[in-house]
């Protein structure tokens, strides 16, 4: 049949993607439980994800304390932000270790010895081994900056430009022997725009992390209140 070149012009899009959500899985409400969960913040960089944890407290949509940030890297900029807002915060600086085992070891021992409950990989560039791995099982998590599992390791953004995928995104998981691999928590879609340089990409990209890294950690945190009264 033949088209009317105008009409054809004029159709709009007639699905209504108003309810498609580039976060998933995706509630309007905050999980709630209580009494506030203590985290633990690992972070090696600028600390972006730790200042939104601390804002989310701050505003009332995440019920945690942060007992303590820990970073490996003594000129980090996330160091800055511990003292801006009064968190607590040691360096463990892996430089001063005879191996990644003592690293590994010294971290886990402030965890334990504050009671961290809930252990938030922000930006911490460091493998961590099985021990605290195991010691905090189903209490460890990461954000990534990808939809994993597409482009784990490192320079995830470069990798996602390299191959020109059109979407990509941020990843909250569990943290498992594997690198990038453990179940997903919760993702956020970004979209890469012709026009978008590493760093407009990598801006977009943490301002999804910042919503979800939130988020995740109530998704985690009420599980685990959850769990310890299944099992009461
Ligand atoms: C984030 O992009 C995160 O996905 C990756 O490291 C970056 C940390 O950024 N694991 P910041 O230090 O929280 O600003």
């Amino acid at each position: 049949m033949k088209q009317d070149k105008n009409e054809y012009k004029q159709n709009k899009l007639s699905y209504d993607l108003k309810e498609q959500s580039l976060i998933s899985p995706f509630d309007s409400t905050i999980p709630l439980y209580s009494p506030k969960i203590r985290l633990g913040i690992l972070a090696s960089g600028n600390g972006s994800n730790f200042e939104y944890i601390v804002k989310s407290i701050k505003n009332k949509q995440l019920n945690a304390d942060i007992s303590i940030l820990i970073v490996n890297n003594p000129n980090c900029l996330a160091i800055k932000k511990a003292i801006k807002y009064k968190i607590p915060f040691v360096i463990i600086n892996h430089r001063e270790c005879s191996s990644r085992f003592e690293h590994d070891m010294l971290v886990m021992k402030k965890l334990e010895e504050l009671s961290v409950e809930l252990v938030v990989m922000a930006g911490w560039m460091r493998i961590v081994g099985e021990e605290i791995i195991n010691g905090f099982k189903n209490r460890l998590i990461n954000i990534h900056p990808s939809l994993l599992p597409s482009f784990k390791g490192v320079d995830a953004i470069q990798q996602a430009i390299d191959k020109r995928v059109t979407i990509t995104g941020c990843t909250v998981h569990y943290v498992q022997k594997e690198v990038d691999s453990g179940s997903i928590i919760i993702q956020a879609a970004v979209p890469i725009k012709e026009q978008d340089s590493k760093e407009t990409l990598k801006k977009r990209i943490q301002d999804m992390e910042h919503i979800i890294l939130p988020l995740a950690i109530s998704k985690v945190a009420k599980n685990i209140r959850t769990s310890l009264k299944d099992n009461k």
